[in-house]
């Protein structure tokens, strides 16, 4: 209502005009128009889906850990929000792994930063001895390549404690096709996941964190129920 108590013009055209978009055209946009440049914790640009974001929120708080291991940090906005959650909880650490420092810009006192590549033996002998006796929660946001998500599993998803997630990022790309946007010309995490879902039976994909339907992350939730 305005101040004559007449209804205000709606614009109905321009919201019908983005509700007739399809899921797959929002991503498309997001990817194209957002991701990259627009989505910011606390100021640091973080390369998240703001509907994954929140569903790690909640799988922070269900599972209080005591350490997070994000391989692949980037500009460290994604860290940084890691970081903010541990602090409301009052308690856990950052591992953040990554294989260049140039553009990484977070700082905060329950990061850990070890700056090499994933697989290389110091990085994973300081991770483990990190994770020891912690409640670990692992995201694998480094190098997409099929060869190299599986390496990742391999190492890391063994430090996940019964309850916890190995979240296995950007699958997405092996949904889509190389050049539409989105897609990748070699195989991705989807692909990576598949193959280390077959041999691992102590880890499940959690369908109930792709509620949204608009995950970058398909099947990439994935819990360790067991052995
Ligand atoms: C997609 S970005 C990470 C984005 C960040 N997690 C976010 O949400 O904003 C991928 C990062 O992984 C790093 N990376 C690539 N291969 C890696 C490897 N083998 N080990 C560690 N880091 C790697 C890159 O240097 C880059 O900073």
């Amino acid at each position: 209502m305005n101040e004559r108590g007449t209804k205000a013009p709606l614009r109905r055209e321009a919201y019908d005009r983005r509700y007739a978009m399809t899921l797959r055209e929002w991503l498309l946009h997001h990817q194209e128009k957002i991701v990259f440049t627009e989505v910011k914790w606390m100021g640091l640009p973080a390369w998240k889906n703001p509907l994954d974001a929140w569903i790690y929120q909640e799988i922070v708080h269900e599972v209080r850990p005591e350490v997070i291991v994000e391989i692949g940090s980037r500009y460290g906005g994604s860290t940084r929000f890691f970081a903010d959650l541990l602090d409301i909880l009052g308690r856990g650490i950052v591992v953040s792994i990554d294989i260049d420092r140039s553009l990484y810009q977070c700082r905060h006192e329950r990061v850990v930063e070890l700056t090499g590549g994933s697989s290389e033996p110091a990085v994973l002998d300081e991770v483990r001895s990190l994770c020891r006796g912690k409640t670990v929660l692992v995201i694998q946001d480094g190098d997409h390549r099929k060869e190299q998500v599986l390496r990742d599993l391999v190492n890391y998803a063994p430090l996940v404690t019964p309850g916890s997630y190995f979240i296995v990022e950007d699958g997405i790309v092996d949904l889509f096709h190389h050049g539409d946007g989105l897609g990748f010309e070699e195989e991705g995490p989807l692909a990576a996941t598949e193959e280390f879902l077959a041999g691992n039976p102590g880890f499940a994909v959690d369908e109930t964190r792709e509620r949204y339907l608009l995950t970058y992350n398909p099947r990439g939730f994935l819990k360790r129920i067991g052995p």
